[in-house]
């Protein structure tokens, strides 16, 4: 049987004498939606920062397609298909929205063509392909009204629409969103939900840091639940939501 997309095992980080991570062993199969939960410092967005490649861990293994990506940077690993989205937003704010997603698109940008008139003739027909790859990735997620307006000009919500397009634009087969819900009204979790749920139909797994439950609920077939860097639970969203160690951990952090 072929190994799962991503592959987590026995990871850890370690910050001074906090165990953020500890001995953590998922797996994420191709075009899964996966879940990622728990209490505020529990561990959610170290993870991320580990699996895409912002911190070196401490111990332990990360296997994404088949390689050990564990020690690579994470310029190494957005070309084989890893991308992420922040816990806050950042977008250029000088740039269009068109601009920065353009950017990001030329992270598989690739001239082969050798003599410069060639090279020329190739670089602008790779610049249309670009161009139109924008076009395209601007309709999917919603933002193709405001494209030409500045980063800084579009709704908070809007925002995070554009990490995840500037994301999408390197072509991830696995895509990390670390709570791309924060400050979203009702129907802005609504249309995320659907950017979300076209993402996966696309072939691309998406694992997601949320702690609006309704969402998670909604867009994972998988959660992953973890309390003071560990996993304490996994499973279906029924599962989770009757799942003891989970009501406690949440009950527990509310007190
Ligand atoms: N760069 C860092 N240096 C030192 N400690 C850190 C660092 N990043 C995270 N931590 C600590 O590691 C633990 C886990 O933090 P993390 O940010 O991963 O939690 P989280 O689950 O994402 O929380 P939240 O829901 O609040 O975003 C916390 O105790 C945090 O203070
Ligand atoms: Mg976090």
């Amino acid at each position: 049987m072929a190994e799962p997309l991503l592959v987590l095992n026995g990871l850890g980080k370690q910050f001074g004498g906090v165990q953020a991570v500890k001995d953590l062993s998922f797996s994420i199969g191709a075009a899964e939606v996966v879940g990622l939960i728990g209490p505020n410092g529990s561990g959610k967005s170290t993870s991320v920062n580990l699996i895409s490649g912002t911190m070196p861990p401490s111990h332990g293994e990360i296997r994404f397609a088949g390689a050990s990506v564990a020690r690579l940077s994470v310029s190494e690993r957005v070309p084989l298909g890893l991308a992420r989205t922040f816990q806050t937003t950042s977008v250029f704010p000088e740039f269009s929205v068109r601009e920065q997603i353009l950017t990001a698109c030329h992270v598989r940008y690739r001239s082969s063509a050798s003599g410069s008139v060639f090279r020329m003739a190739s670089a602008r027909r790779e610049e249309r392909a670009q161009r139109a790859k924008t076009q395209e990735i601007l309709a999917f997620v919603g933002l193709s009204a405001v494209a030409d307006e500045p980063a800084s000009a579009v709704s908070s919500a809007q925002q995070r629409l554009l990490m995840i397009a500037t994301a999408l634009a390197t072509e991830p087969r696995l895509l990390l969103l670390d709570e791309p819900a924060a400050g979203m009204v009702a129907k802005e979790r609504k249309d995320l939900a659907g950017v979300i749920q076209r993402i996966r139909e696309r072939g691309i797994a998406v694992l997601v840091i949320e702690h609006h439950m309704g969402l998670i609920m909604e867009v994972c077939s998988r959660i992953v639940v973890l309390n003071f860097g560990q996993r304490i639970a996994e499973g279906t969203p029924a599962d989770i939501q009757r799942n003891p160690a989970v009501i406690d951990a949440y009950l527990g952090g509310a007190h």
